[in-house]
């Protein structure tokens, strides 16, 4: 399993393991993605034998922490295919992310 930058040709397989992941919930995280991607987050997908089997958004925002708006990086969504899980594949999804999070300042 590696974990490497999202590519454009990536975007199908992204969307396909959020419908998986998240169920009832899929399409809706996976317009998220989309949109986050947009904004230029940081997105990352794990692999397997080549194959996206997990993905992962750091976006960021504002969080109002009177008296100041403090710059914050958002986790989420965080999915792995559900024949997938309960494997590392998730903390190693975190992990990288917080990592690639963390060089963007
Ligand atoms: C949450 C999710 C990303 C975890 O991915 P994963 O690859 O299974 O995670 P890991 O194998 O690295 O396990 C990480 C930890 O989560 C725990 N865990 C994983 N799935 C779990 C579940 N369904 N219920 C309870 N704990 C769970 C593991 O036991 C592990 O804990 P530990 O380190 O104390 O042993 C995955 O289950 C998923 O895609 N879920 C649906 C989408 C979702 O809820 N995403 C999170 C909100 S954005």
């Amino acid at each position: 399993m590696r974990v490497q930058p999202e590519t454009a040709a990536d975007h199908d397989a992204v969307r396909a393991v959020h419908r998986a992941a998240f169920g009832a919930e899929g399409e809706k995280v996976a317009t998220l993605a989309d949109r986050l991607r947009a904004s230029g987050a940081v997105s990352l997908v794990a692999e397997v034998d080549g194959s996206v089997v997990g993905h992962v958004v750091v976006g960021r925002n504002l969080l109002d922490a009177p008296p100041q708006l403090v710059d914050v990086g958002v986790l989420s969504p965080l999915g792995v295919l559900p024949g997938f899980q309960r494997q590392g594949i998730g903390t190693a999804l975190v992990a990288a992310a917080r990592e690639a999070a963390a060089g963007q300042g």
